[in-house]
């Protein structure tokens, strides 16, 4: 297929930035976006111009690297990441609209590509463990319901991408920092730090200028990983308990 491509060009942090067209030839269904995204950058390369700058690694849907808003819609049509989009999605003819994504905690770094280094600190605040490591325990020397075990496997699936920040219109990481709260509350080893570690995320997502949840569910609609809304009542409700001391 043949596309044509919008794309936010932007020389580094402190420059304006604007979309550049560029089209794109015999672009196969069966390609990756960022396939294609290679096939552009060889094409621009080969022109003696600048590529564009955009991020992935492991362009397997595991590492998180790869966001992008797709025509409007982050990580495109499908719910998945970019890397695991494929150009069978889109149609020939069509004009497709790629951009970083968009927030302020987010600042674009270069064309496609910002820093989310913000989630880092999210969870350098609180979202770990404290345990002496060693030698595996014995499997079922700490029992876990299997509820709890498969909600906390299920929640622990987010790969920290943006995409729930980048959806959101008050562009909020509490669906990232709900994952992280189930997650780890689900389990026994969560417990002794689990009063700390909601108040020290909540304080660092709100000091790096996220914005707060007002129920709009763009954050579910759009994570790859369908982490669910209700890890954001889970978190309310840990840091209601948490300040009140109450776990
Ligand atoms: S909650 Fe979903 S959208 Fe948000 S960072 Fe995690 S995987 Fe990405
Ligand atoms: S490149 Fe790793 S999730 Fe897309």
């Amino acid at each position: 297929m043949n596309l044509t491509l919008k794309i936010w060009r932007q020389a580094g942090p402190d420059d304006g930035g604007d979309f550049a067209t560029y089209d794109v030839r015999d672009i196969s269904d069966d390609m990756s976006f960022l396939e294609m995204l290679d096939v552009l950058n060889e094409d621009l390369i080969g022109k003696g111009e600048e590529p564009v700058a955009f991020d992935s690694d492991c362009r397997e849907g595991i590492c998180g690297q790869c966001g992008l808003m797709i025509s409007g819609m982050a990580h495109g049509p499908d719910v998945t990441t970019t890397c695991q989009l494929h150009m069978r999605s889109f149609s020939d003819g069509e004009t497709i609209t790629v951009e970083p994504w968009r927030a302020s905690s987010f600042p674009v770094l270069r064309d496609l590509v910002v820093d989310r280094s913000a989630f880092d600190r999210i969870i350098q605040a609180g979202g770990y463990i404290s345990v002496n490591t060693g030698a595996a325990p014995e499997a079922h020397s700490v029992p876990v319901p299997k509820a709890n075990a498969d909600r906390a496997f299920d929640t622990a699936t987010c790969i920290g991408c943006g995409a729930c920040v980048a959806a959101c219109p008050n562009a909020s990481g509490m669906l990232f920092m709900g994952a992280k709260i189930a997650h780890l509350g689900e389990l026994p080893q969560g417990q002794p730090e689990r009063d700390s570690r909601v108040v020290s995320m909540v304080n660092q997502h709100d000091a790096e200028g996220f914005g707060g949840c007002t129920n709009i569910g763009e954050c579910a609609a759009a994570c790859p990983k369908e982490i669910p809304l209700d890890v954001i009542n889970q978190l309310n409700k840990d840091f209601r308990k948490a300040k009140k001391g109450a776990h």
